[in-house]
């Protein structure tokens, strides 16, 4: 099994100087042997960041174009943000999906795209609040699986981000009970599959410096994807070394 990977997302938040400003901290912390961490910045900011990054840290795109190049007015491909210097790329996140009406085709070709280029994606899967209420957790996530992992070689390397919807920014975090039956699902998926053979398993959604460790320690908890609670760089730093 690969180390365990804590990544941050920024999402839409920072610009150059104040990316500066969070390395200058960040680099003034002890880096943190036994973790990757992954900073997913804004595309404006990757190479820079790219260049800020010591050992064991890495860049990853927050989204990516399924196309190699084209008349994509706004749209960044797989090719350049591994230019930029990115090692990862998230595909499929809840708020690609429900905000930007991306399906499971579309992620699926994404998650492609990436492969072909040399990353390593990480899928995000996950349920809304009332797909968990009508009992559809599991299959919604599975099914979002399939859709992006069914038809790949046994060879391609990616990681896998369950993120329940109904936590992500709202301080609900799911319980690690939960987060546990959702990750043996995925692992037993991959494993009937012979898929994902070194892939991890991140837990996204609230997570926060109090709640890291006991969800780091969770039986098929690979690692976490953090989205609020990485823009300071002392309390991601938190994250990072929660439970060692
Ligand atoms: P959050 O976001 O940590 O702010 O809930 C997680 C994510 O969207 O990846």
């Amino acid at each position: 099994m690969p180390r365990t990977l804590v990544a941050a997302n920024w999402k839409m938040y920072k610009t150059s100087a104040e990316a500066r400003t969070y390395f200058d901290t960040w680099r003034t912390l002890p880096a943190v042997a036994g973790r990757e961490v992954a900073f997913f910045p804004p595309y404006t900011l990757l190479h820079e960041v790219s260049a800020y990054l010591r050992p064991g840290e890495a860049a990853g795109a927050q989204n990516l174009h399924e196309a190699p190049e084209g008349v994509f007015t706004g749209e960044v491909s797989a090719a350049m943000v591994l230019d930029a210097g990115c090692v990862y790329a998230l595909v499929g996140h809840s708020e690609r999906r429900h905000l930007f009406g991306e399906r499971d085709e579309r992620v699926a070709k994404k998650f492609t795209a990436a492969l072909n280029a040399g990353l390593r994606p990480i899928l995000c899967v996950g349920e809304t609040l009332e797909e968990r209420e009508a009992g559809r957790t599991l299959q919604l996530v599975l099914g979002q699986l399939q859709a992006a992992v069914g038809m790949l070689p046994p060879t391609a390397g990616f990681d896998v981000a369950y993120e329940p919807v109904w936590a992500i920014g709202t301080g609900k975090v799911a319980r690690c009970e939960d987060a546990a039956e959702v990750h043996a699902a995925i692992l037993e998926w991959l494993k009937k599959r012979g898929a994902g053979k070194d892939a991890r398993l991140l837990y996204g959604g609230s997570v926060k410096p109090d709640n890291a460790a006991d969800l780091l320690a969770t039986e098929a908890v690979h690692g976490l994807l953090v989205g609020g609670a990485s823009l300071q760089p002392e309390e991601f730093h938190r994250i990072v070394t929660a439970g060692l």
